[in-house]
């Protein structure tokens, strides 16, 4: 198993990591228990040393799951991650309320890697002025939590913000190939390189639309090693990239586990021609999405409420991975009836100034078409 060490927390750990967000499912909707644990068991005999879980995963039963899975392991065996729920804080002594209730679930008495949980820039700077950063520092003196660090979702100035306000001992980061200039990408990952910060990967598949790619976007990487699964080209790309000490993956089958353990097993970084071959990946996926919106807002806010960048990111991403499922899910969950496409009401104000010269009100119906069409497959 390839393993990294954290040089300023002088720690190792398995390069790759579990996220314990994506467990298969019984037919309940409830963790699949026995599958899930030999899953874990699986990588723990293969050397993964890091867990990754938080108060969120599996409607809260993700905790209490892994801790019971990892009781059967000496403590300092593996490395176990969580997160505070920071959403749940509005006073700095909901912390300690929170972190107690954890360690009862996960059933430990200190946690290796605690993190701020998804942090973006209104977040953060309310957990920074209820003094919620001291709060866990004092968890961290008294050894209750090894290393402090913070999960981030917010764009790069965002990140600049938060990396730059203290000495974080580290910070997990949104990083995969087409991503490279999204959230904090890669400029945020070199920043955190040159503070001495190490970072720890989450959706390196991105959230598994990375996994599966239409025969012509995929071609550049059979043309290398047709053996070789999207999945494990994506982890290797970012298992290439300099200051990514863990990448966590969330794995929901038992396949899944042993692609993603013979990945990290045989460990070999992208050489040039593979790094070319996941530009052309990357380009062949770009081509395909359906307009050229760059979510820049000119044409917001709409007068009939329709959220226009939202509906064509939507449209975009499954033009692109032609994932039904996956775009179906997004759909659902983050676009409400109101600010969909289908409120449009054809005024044009939009078309007026929107600096790529969309043709929104069309392209706003073929976006509801689209997705009425998925949803009555
Ligand atoms: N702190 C935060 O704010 C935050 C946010 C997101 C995630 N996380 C953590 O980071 C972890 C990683 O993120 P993620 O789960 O989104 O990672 P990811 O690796 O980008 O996506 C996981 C999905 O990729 C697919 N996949 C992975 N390996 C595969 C393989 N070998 N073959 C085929 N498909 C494969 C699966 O999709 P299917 O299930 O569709 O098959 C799996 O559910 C999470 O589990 C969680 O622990 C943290």
């Amino acid at each position: 198993m390839e393993k990294r060490t954290f040089q300023n927390l002088d720690v190792e750990s398995s390069l790759l990591g579990f996220g314990c967000m994506r467990f298969p499912l019984d037919k309940n909707g409830k963790i699949d228990e026995p599958l899930a644990e030999q899953m874990m068991d699986d990588a723990m005999a293969a050397g993964v040393t890091y867990y990754d879980t938080a108060v969120p995963y599996h409607e809260g039963s993700s905790e209490p799951f892994v801790g019971r899975v990892l009781e059967k392991y000496p403590r300092e065996s593996y490395l176990l991650a969580t997160k505070l729920p920071c959403w749940d804080v509005n006073d700095k002594s909901d912390v300690r309320r929170l972190f107690d209730m954890q360690m009862k679930k996960l059933n430990k008495d200190y946690f290796d890697f605690y993190l701020l949980h998804a942090l973006d820039l209104g977040r953060f700077r309310k957990m920074r002025d209820l003094g919620v950063i001291e709060e866990c520092e004092k968890l961290k003196a008294e050894g209750k939590i090894r290393f402090l660090g913070f999960s981030f979702h917010d764009n790069y100035e965002a990140f600049e913000e938060m990396i730059t306000y203290k000495k974080w001992d580290f910070c997990q980061l949104q990083i995969n190939y087409m991503d490279q200039n999204d959230q904090a990408g890669l400029k945020g990952l070199r920043l955190a390189e040159s503070l001495g910060i190490p970072v720890i990967v989450m959706e390196p598949v991105k959230g598994g639309q990375l996994a599966v790619l239409p025969d012509d976007v995929k071609a550049p990487f059979e043309k290398i090693d047709s053996s070789k699964t999207p999945s494990s080209w994506a982890l290797r790309w970012v298992a290439s990239q300099p200051n990514v000490k863990v990448i966590l993956s969330g794995m929901s089958t038992p396949a899944q586990v042993s692609d993603n353990l013979n990945t990290f097993t045989n460990f070999k970084p992208l050489t040039q021609e593979e790094f070319a071959a996941v530009d052309e990946v990357m380009h062949n996926l770009k081509a395909r999405v359906k307009n050229g919106c760059t979510a820049c807002r000119y044409c917001m806010p709409c007068p009939a409420g329709v959220d226009i960048p939202g509906n064509f990111a939507h449209w975009n991403g499954y033009g692109m991975y032609e994932n039904r499922d996956t775009a179906l899910r997004g759909w659902k969950n983050n676009m409400p009836e109101e600010k969909q496409a289908k409120n449009c009401i054809g005024c044009g104000k939009c078309e007026t100034v929107c600096p790529q010269q969309l043709h929104i009100r069309e392209d706003l119906k073929q976006v509801q078409a689209t997705f009425d069409g998925l949803l009555k497959e």
